[in-house]
């Protein structure tokens, strides 16, 4: 029997997760295990859920847009999902939802010697990624200042947060007051930049940007995105999101599987399969 294993979303043709899962089945010699693409519209989640669990003989899934925060109410999501408000990995054996994002989002940012705790940051965004981006920080003690193009979104979510988390020291600010604070570390939840408009910055025009910060950028599609050069031209630091993908996925397997993901293998898989699809 092959223990399946996928990703629900609509559309899913992009995502380089298979390709990073399926590497690591192979690596460990877990090769009765899969992991396929899901393409899953809006209107079927819960019945597609039931269907993959009941009929589908699937171990669990991760969930990306749009479904990440519809599929709650269809799963018992632990704490940390919960008071994010979304759900990307489900484990059907026990009905559980979580969210690695924030696991994948702080491992990487240790993995990179940076610790947020009493850091000024300011954190782009206000959807799903933000959220597990804003919870991380505050539970690492950062002083965290959000920014949103739509301000009442980040107004909402931080109201959200501290509702279900306790978080302290959130803020929101406009991007031209935030800018002139101090601030050690950017972090970019939008996805302004992705490809194919690789040369969008989420940074608005005619506001000066900050000397010798730290960024994390969460867009790992192109590699190096127009807000990365900004900052190193100004003499900063930048990291790409790659690492916070490969780790969030690695959370994902070793939930699913109860074996340490081979980190290297994923990263080296999510590489390659990066690299074709820009091709
Ligand atoms: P995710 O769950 O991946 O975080 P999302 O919920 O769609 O995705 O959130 C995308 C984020 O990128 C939001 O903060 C969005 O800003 P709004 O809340 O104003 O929509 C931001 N974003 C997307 N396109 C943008 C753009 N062109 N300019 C500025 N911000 C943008």
């Amino acid at each position: 029997m092959v223990n399946k294993v996928g990703l629900v979303g609509w559309p899913v043709e992009q995502s380089i997760s298979p390709a990073m899962h399926n590497a690591a089945f192979w690596a460990l010699g877990l090769t009765d295990w899969s992991y396929e693409l899901l393409p899953v519209p809006p209107d079927i989640v819960r019945q597609s859920l039931k269907t993959l669990r009941d009929e589908g003989g699937f171990i669990g899934v991760n969930v990306t847009v749009p479904h990440k925060q519809a599929v709650m109410p269809y799963i018992k999501p632990d704490e940390r999902a919960r008071a994010i408000g979304a759900v990307n990995t489900i484990d059907f054996r026990d009905g559980s939802g979580t969210n690695t994002d924030v696991v994948g989002f702080l491992d990487d940012l240790k993995a990179n010697g940076v610790n947020a705790a009493g850091m000024n940051v300011l954190v782009l965004g206000a959807g799903g990624a933000a959220r597990a981006a804003v919870y991380g920080l505050a539970r690492c003690s950062a002083k965290v200042t959000v920014v949103n193009r739509t301000i009442d979104r980040a107004r909402e979510m931080v109201t959200d947060l501290v509702a279900t988390a306790g978080i302290q020291n959130v803020h929101v600010e406009m991007l031209d007051d935030a800018a002139e604070q101090p601030i050690d570390l950017i972090v970019n939840c939008t996805s302004v930049g992705m490809w194919p408009n690789i040369d969008d910055s989420p940074w608005i025009t005619g506001v000066p940007f900050p000397r010798n910060v730290m960024l994390y950028e969460m867009v790992y599609r192109p590699e190096n995105t127009a807000l990365m050069h900004q900052t190193v031209a100004r003499g900063g630091h930048a990291i790409g999101g790659l690492g916070m993908l490969v780790r969030q996925g690695a959370a994902a397997f070793e939930l699913w599987t109860g074996k340490q993901a081979p980190l290297e293998v994923m990263f080296e898989a999510a590489r390659q399969a990066l690299g074709a699809k820009s091709k």
